[in-house]
């Protein structure tokens, strides 16, 4: 049974029937109104969400289903008073699919192994794999393609949205430089990094660490951040994380050196004056809220993926 759980398991043709799909959604939305009559997604939540809760949600009630909102904190799982097993094995008598926006990445692939429906993986610590087939969406809409181009990522690099647009941009042929502060605390992990030179050696990528901010974003045709203070970070790590990764903000002097036609990008939450200045995330580059609404329509298209891939099965 297919699931989403990270790019790395997705191959090139499954992330492109993905944004096609999304494509045609974006354009004629109503017909798909019907896609999911009956249908219901039930969407569990250990941690906060403004987008991806309301896109699901929203999505599934323009095709014609009903999602439910599951807080982790109230339900037995999260208790401590029930598995992950006897939880997805309940929750497959009722429902038709599972998205789940957990702390460990464990947790999800234990959900992927024992659910009778498909899940998908709405952010762990580890990855982010929706909002990169969004982000993937987003820049083929600006840039017309994705092979050939070059992305720079800036900051907070072991992080999972720097580990998802490692697997998607690799696999789809991106070249990406990751700039960020040297030693294993700010790094992507090394077993993605290994997994996407191996992914670059078929599609002819080229990833590249440096720790020099302005050789990374050196001619990069998107300029692409994330939050320094994730989710799951603790609060009274805020000073020492700001001055580690100050260098490495993107302001205008960046963006700058990057191509004349470069994107600015950010999944959101964003921080003016942390990640990014305000000037460049309220700027003539920024394509922040166009990442935020092909959330909406990137969903509709895997959940329609995932659903018809299980019903052939
Ligand atoms: N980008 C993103 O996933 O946003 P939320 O945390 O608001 O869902
Ligand atoms: N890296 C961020 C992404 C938020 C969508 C986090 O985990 O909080």
């Amino acid at each position: 049974m297919k699931h989403l759980i990270t790019l790395k398991d997705w191959s090139e043709e499954d992330i492109l029937g993905v944004l096609d799909l999304a494509d045609i959604i974006k354009k004629s939305p109503e017909q798909f109104y019907d896609t999911m009559n009956q249908r219901v997604l039930v969407m569990i939540f250990e941690k906060p969400s403004l987008r991806t809760r309301i896109s699901f949600e929203t999505g599934m009630y323009q095709m014609g289903g009903h999602a439910i909102y599951y807080d982790m904190a109230s339900s037995p799982l999260g208790t401590g008073k029930e598995t992950i097993h006897d939880t997805v094995k309940t929750l497959s008598r009722y429902s038709d699919l599972i998205m789940a926006r957990l702390f460990a990445h464990t947790n999800i692939e234990e959900m992927a192994q024992y659910s009778d429906i498909p899940v998908i993986n709405g952010l762990t610590d580890f990855n982010h794999p929706c909002q990169i087939l969004s982000d993937l969406m987003t820049i083929r809409e600006r840039k017309g393609e994705l092979k050939g181009l070059t992305l720079a990522y800036l900051g907070d690099a072991k992080n999972n949205v720097t580990h998802s647009l490692l697997y998607g941009c690799s696999k789809m042929g991106i070249n990406i430089n990751v700039g960020c502060p040297k030693g294993d605390n700010f790094s992507p992990l090394r077993v993605v990094m290994d997994d996407c030179r191996e992914i670059c050696d078929k599609s002819g990528a080229v990833v590249k660490l440096a720790n020099d901010p302005f050789e990374a974003v050196r001619g990069a045709d998107i300029i692409y951040t994330d939050s320094w203070m994730s989710y799951h970070i603790n609060s009274k790590e805020l000073e020492d994380r700001v001055q580690a990764l100050k260098p490495y903000q993107v302001d205008t002097e960046k963006v700058q050196l990057g191509a004349p036609d470069l994107i600015f990008m950010n999944c959101l939450p964003a921080m003016r004056g942390y990640e990014q200045t305000a000037d460049v995330i309220d700027g003539p580059h920024s394509v922040v809220f166009q990442q935020a609404e092909n959330r909406l329509h990137c969903q509709k298209a895997i959940i329609v993926k995932l659903l018809k891939e299980f019903m052939e099965d």
